[in-house]
């Protein structure tokens, strides 16, 4: 067996069936042992509600943990996000002008404050809306020649962030770091901001069995033999997957 980079999004993709997830745990953490495989979590989660589901479902420590939807990527349980990732993410980037655009639109409820993080300013956006504000805001947030994207999820999140960034530029950065080839790296998720983890290029990809329906849209149309859409849930759905793509013995 060769080492595998695994990168997993965490609600309702890695947690969710608490029983499947200590079975994942151990065939992770053995894996790791074995053949020196990395884990790493990409959530949208700040650092301070990954701490929290971290203790709660008690995690194993990843190798490398990349929150706020790719924005953040800590290394060996590391205080501070790496610098060179920050340093990309920085330039075009202008937090204050972004918030200052997003101010003229009643409809988005900025998040709770531990949410908002240097290079992410994210709001609650009801679905029934969505259509209608997302290309308004778009369009007002390019007048300040912005490099930023939006990024939304599971009908209510909304995350802007800069262009450079998201969980699928996050991991190619690791992929190059760590030199693994597409053909050994998985990634797994559910919902909106997973997108970028299955179309940043080559790498084999898990669609658990209650991915939403903005990603079961995207995989309509991206179809290929280096996705799988599994039929179980959650870290059922993974294990699924890694036994489909040869993983495991
Ligand atoms: C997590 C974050 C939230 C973000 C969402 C989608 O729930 O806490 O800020 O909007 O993921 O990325
Ligand atoms: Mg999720």
């Amino acid at each position: 067996m060769k080492p595998f980079l695994f990168v997993t999004d965490l609600d309702n993709t890695l947690v969710g069936d608490d029983a499947q997830l200590v079975l994942l745990n151990q065939i992770l953490a053995q894996h790791r042992q074995n053949y020196g495989s990395k884990i790493v979590y990409a959530t949208g989660r700040s650092p301070v509600l990954y701490r929290e589901l971290k203790e709660e479902k008690n995690l194993i420590d990843p190798d490398a943990l990349v929150v706020s939807v790719g924005t953040e990527i800590y290394f060996d349980n590391s205080e501070s996000p790496d610098a060179s990732w920050s340093e990309v993410l920085s330039r075009g980037w202008n937090r204050d002008l972004v918030v200052k655009a997003a101010e003229k639109f009643p409809e988005l409820v900025p998040q709770p404050q531990t949410e908002q993080r240097p290079f992410k300013v994210s709001f609650f956006l009801k679905e029934e809306l969505s259509e209608k504000i997302l290309p308004q805001l778009d369009s007002e947030l390019q007048k300040y020649a912005l490099n930023i994207k939006l990024i939304y999820s599971s009908g209510i999140d909304l995350d802007i962030v800069p262009s450079d960034s998201d969980k699928g530029q996050a991991v190619q950065f690791l992929r190059q770091k760590w030199e693994f080839v597409s053909e050994q790296t998985i990634v797994c998720g559910d919902s909106g901001n997973d997108i970028s983890l299955f179309a940043a290029g080559k790498e084999r990809g898990i669609l658990v069995g209650n991915a939403r329906p903005e990603l079961l849209q995207w995989y309509s149309q991206n179809r290929t033999d280096y996705r799988y859409l599994a039929s179980s849930y959650c870290a059922g759905g993974i294990i699924e997957g890694l036994k489909h793509f040869g993983f495991l013995e």
